[in-house]
């Protein structure tokens, strides 16, 4: 096969979520969201998986995300060292409740938009095309305890409001947008997926597809917005993407790996095709769920995303006979254990070749620019005496997940850019940890508060600069 390349203009670049990162949780007239009420600890999971029917600050708790890894504060001085380098794209999120601290008020939060405004010309300066995420893991917790969130269908137009502030008020400064981060997290995760809790003997199932069938909506509304304040708006939707392998070949294995794919990807046909999909009412038929869709939905629905847009962490293995004894999870999606590929320290599965499998079927289904907004190794890293922080492992994962990039733009996949993860160490969705690592630059914090907050540049720091001034060629 002919040499393949990264095409002219590839946006080379990191991700990172206000969640996770921005801390200052209270500054600026900020209001609690979901993400504030999660504890570092044994009462994560509970919280996180809304298996709680309401929840509070506790004093006794420590909460990751009140100070993260203060970016809130430190931005110019991360931006500069993304643009060292040299960062072309930086995948970032708005946290909602700093536009609308309640979510639901007529006006914004000025204090907010002078905030992300000013990160944004922040990025300009050096070229960076911000790629900003409207949703990500964040609802104002006043929406939670008011409205039930994401189960109300008033959450439509508190969303509307919110994302036509930033369309309107951030415009020639950002043209990339993506909706809701890993919209199908909502399934496994529902609270800090969506800010659902759920009341005794309800059907989880009815909420959640109750839910999505209103961030689906609304996704389609803002997308049709952002083209109309400018054409030159580009929307994307968000998939916690990984393919599901069939544990064998027998058929139902293959079966059950179909379905477990069609679980995550139900949610992008919808924002990439338009309508529901064919298979969408039977699982609703078997998980009794009625749906609530209202005329004008279909309409709306029709306002397509542009690209797809999804992270890629790890493969995923399905089989008949799968259940609670013999799967584990990685990004809260179960999945049994692959015999054939390593693992992470936190059981994530290394897999390069299933990036290449999962983009060729993503462009198969969708045939619209793929944007892989989300890849990289959570790993615990070490300073060395001399200062140094040798982080060959993360080098070797990103590496070949670069190769299997490259082997999927050489299948003829268009392919618009690579965010990987946690370029600046941030605090893990999963389990609050500082100590779990995705970064190029090391932040002096530990899983418990302690730290200096010092910014540190890691070997992968020079490496992926290295990548980035090649266009991919140099991948030593
Ligand atoms: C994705 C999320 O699920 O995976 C990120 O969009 C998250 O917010 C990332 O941080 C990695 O997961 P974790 O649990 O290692 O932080």
């Amino acid at each position: 096969m002919a040499d393949v390349k990264f095409p002219e203009g590839f946006l080379w670049g990191g991700a990172i979520a206000a969640n996770q990162s921005e801390g200052a949780h209270l500054a600026g007239g900020k209001g609690l969201t979901t993400v504030d009420m999660i504890p570092y600890g044994e009462n994560r999971m509970p919280i996180k998986l809304g298996l709680r029917n309401s929840v509070e600050l506790d004093q006794t708790e420590y909460y990751p995300s009140h100070q993260a890894i203060d970016f809130y504060h430190r931005y110019k001085e991360d931006i500069a060292m993304l643009a060292e380098m040299g960062f072309k794209v930086f995948r970032m999120s708005i946290a909602w409740s700093r536009i609308f601290p309640n979510g639901d008020e007529e006006t914004p939060n000025q204090a907010g938009i002078d905030f992300y405004r000013s990160i944004f010309e922040e990025c300009k300066k050096y070229d960076i095309e911000p790629l900003v995420t409207l949703c990500h893991f964040d609802v104002p917790m006043h929406l939670v305890n008011e409205y039930g969130s994401w189960r109300n269908r008033k959450m439509i137009s508190f969303f509307e409001r919110y994302a036509r502030t930033c369309f309107e008020a951030f415009d020639g400064l950002v043209k990339y947008w993506l909706t809701f981060n890993e919209i199908n997290i909502l399934l496994a995760s529902p609270f800090s997926g969506a800010g659902l809790m759920f009341q005794e003997g309800e059907n989880k199932d009815q909420i959640k597809y109750q839910a999505a069938h209103h961030e689906l909506v609304a996704s389609a509304l803002v997308t049709k917005i952002a083209h109309e304040i400018n054409p030159n708006n580009q929307v994307g939707c968000m998939l916690a993407g990984g393919n599901f392998y069939p544990y064998s070949c027998k058929p139902e294995d293959v079966f059950t790996a179909m379905q477990k794919d069609r679980e995550n990807l139900f949610f992008i046909d919808v924002q990439s095709r338009g309508y529901y999909p064919s298979y969408a009412q039977k699982v609703f038929n078997d998980k009794n769920v009625v749906l609530d869709i209202h005329e004008e939905d279909h309409e709306i629905l029709k306002h397509t995303v542009d690209f797809i847009s999804f992270s890629y962490y790890a493969s995923r293995c399905a089989s008949a006979d799968m259940n609670e004894g013999n799967t584990s999870e990685a990004n809260v999606v179960k999945s049994i254990k692959n015999p054939h590929l390593p693992a992470s320290d936190w059981g994530w599965v290394i897999d390069p070749q299933g990036l290449r499998i999962t983009m060729n079927t993503l462009y198969d289904r969708y045939q619209k620019p793929l944007f892989l907004v989300e890849n990289g190794l959570g790993a615990k890293d070490v300073i060395e005496a001399n200062g140094e922080i040798n982080d060959n492992y993360r080098i070797d994962y990103l590496r070949e997940h670069v190769e299997a990039m490259k082997d999927a733009i050489g299948d003829g996949i268009p392919l618009m850019g690579y965010t990987p993860w946690g370029c600046i160490d941030l605090v893990a969705a999963s389990t609050g940890e500082m100590s779990k690592r995705y970064g190029f630059i090391y932040v002096d914090r530990d899983d418990l508060g302690n730290g200096t907050l010092n910014r540190m540049r890691k070997k992968s720091f020079y490496w992926y600069k290295k990548v980035i001034a090649s266009n991919g060629e140099c991948l030593d």
